[in-house]
Parts: structure tokens; sequence; C-alpha cells
């Protein structure tokens, strides 16, 4: 029978470290690097730029059913692009950051943004990062991780990225939302890495993995 592949969960807060750790356990590991927060960018960038209301949830859901989308993996990173382009540097602008999280509340949204995010499996063995993907993307995944640090650090660290950003609100909208809120799954691993470097995070989770890959004949 052949082998579904690898699928490694890690779900977290803001600034806790998920996309840096998340891209270096891909590389170490030969998988494929899916960051499922710029799909999510992506449609507040899509909206802005069409300007769609990002506070009217209709008017979203309608956008995200019609919009045109594709999903490429490109050097080993999944990528979303609408209308043939990836709006790289444009989903990490200041105005998406404030319209995302209003986005993501949307239950359409997440429905199909859990769709795309499954469809990524095409591409292979992953390592997968966001806030519910061993909770709801992939909950049958047995490779979970949960990432957190104390507010005061992860506000440094977006401080020392040059974001000025209130961490306490972002964190409240997405624990706090009814559908698929932030919250750490059943059976996954959590690391606070506040006094840690991401050298030893993911040297951490990388150990842990293949342990466990190899416990499990994978
Ligand atoms: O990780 P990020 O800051 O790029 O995520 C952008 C927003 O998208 C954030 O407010 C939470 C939301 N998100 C989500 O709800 N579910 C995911 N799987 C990934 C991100």
């Amino acid at each position: 029978m052949k082998k579904h592949p690898n699928v490694i969960a890690i779900d977290g807060t803001s600034a806790s470290g998920k996309s840096t750790n998340a891209k270096l356990v891909a590389k170490a590991l030969g998988y494929v690097y899916v960051d499922t927060g710029a799909m999510y960018r992506t449609l507040a960038w899509y909206c802005l730029s069409k300007r769609i209301d990002f506070h009217d949830a209709k008017a979203v859901a309608v956008a995200c059913r019609k919009w045109n989308t594709k999903l490429e993996c490109v050097e080993a990173k999944v990528r979303l692009t609408v209308d043939g382009y990836f709006p790289e540097k444009e989903i990490r602008l200041v105005e998406v950051s404030v319209a995302v999280s209003m986005i993501a509340a949307v239950p359409r949204v997440r429905e199909w943004m859990k769709k795309a995010q499954r469809d990524c499996i095409q591409f292979g063995n992953m390592v997968m990062e966001g806030r519910d993907i061993g909770t709801n993307v992939f909950p049958e995944t047995d490779y979970k991780y949960y990432l957190d640090a104390h507010l005061e650090e992860r506000t440094k660290r977006r401080v020392a990225e040059g974001v000025n950003e209130n961490l306490a609100d972002r964190d409240q909208r997405d624990s706090q939302r009814a559908a698929a809120p932030l919250m750490i799954a059943l059976g996954a691993k959590v690391i606070n890495n506040s006094n840690m470097t991401s050298e030893q995070t993911s040297c951490l989770l990388i150990e842990d993995i293949q342990a466990r890959l190899k416990a499990d004949g994978r």
C-alpha cells in the first residue's frame, strides 16, 4: 500500500517563532513548507485591492468563493497565486495584518482554506504552520507541535523585525473567534521558547520528529 505523505503540524501564537522554525524543520527533513497564514493574508490583500469591505463577512465569503487561485510549489515552498500572481511582499503590509484576523474569522473562508490546505498534500511530505493545523486541518496527523513564548518576548521579537503590533489584541481575536480558534491540539507537544534561540527550538523539533518518524517506521 502506498504511504500517505507525512504532515508535521506546527501551530502557535503570533511571533512564537512558527515560521522560522517550520522553515528550518522543513529544510532539515527535505519536506515542503506551507505557511497557511500567508494564504489568509493573500485573501485579505485581495479584498483590500478589490475594495471589498473586510468587515462584511458575506462580501468576503463571496470573494473567496469566486477568486481565481492556484496552488504552486516553488523551491519546496507552497504558494497560493491569484490570477497568476503571488503577492509575496504585499501580504506583509500593515493594512493586511490589520484586516487578516477579521477575514480569518469568517466560517466560509475557513472552510475554503481547509480544503486548499489539505490539497497541499499533492506536493508530498510537508511542514505546515498555522493556528488550527493540528486541531482542524490535519487532525489525523500524529506529529503536532504548539509553539508559544511570553507576550513580552514575542512583542520584542516583532519590534526587532520593525513591526509595532498589539499582539495581545491579535491573540485574543485568534483565540476567541467561534470558527476554529487557536487552541492546543490534543496530543500536541507544547514548546515555550521564551528563553530559546531558533536554533535550539528547531533542533528540539527536528530531533523529536526524527525519533517519532523512526519509531513509527516512516
Ligand atoms: O501567521 P500570520 O500572522 O501570518 O497569520 C495571519 C492571520 O491569519 C492571523 O491573524 C491568524 C490567521 N490564521 C488562522 O486563523 N489560521 C491559520 N491556520 C493561519 C493563520
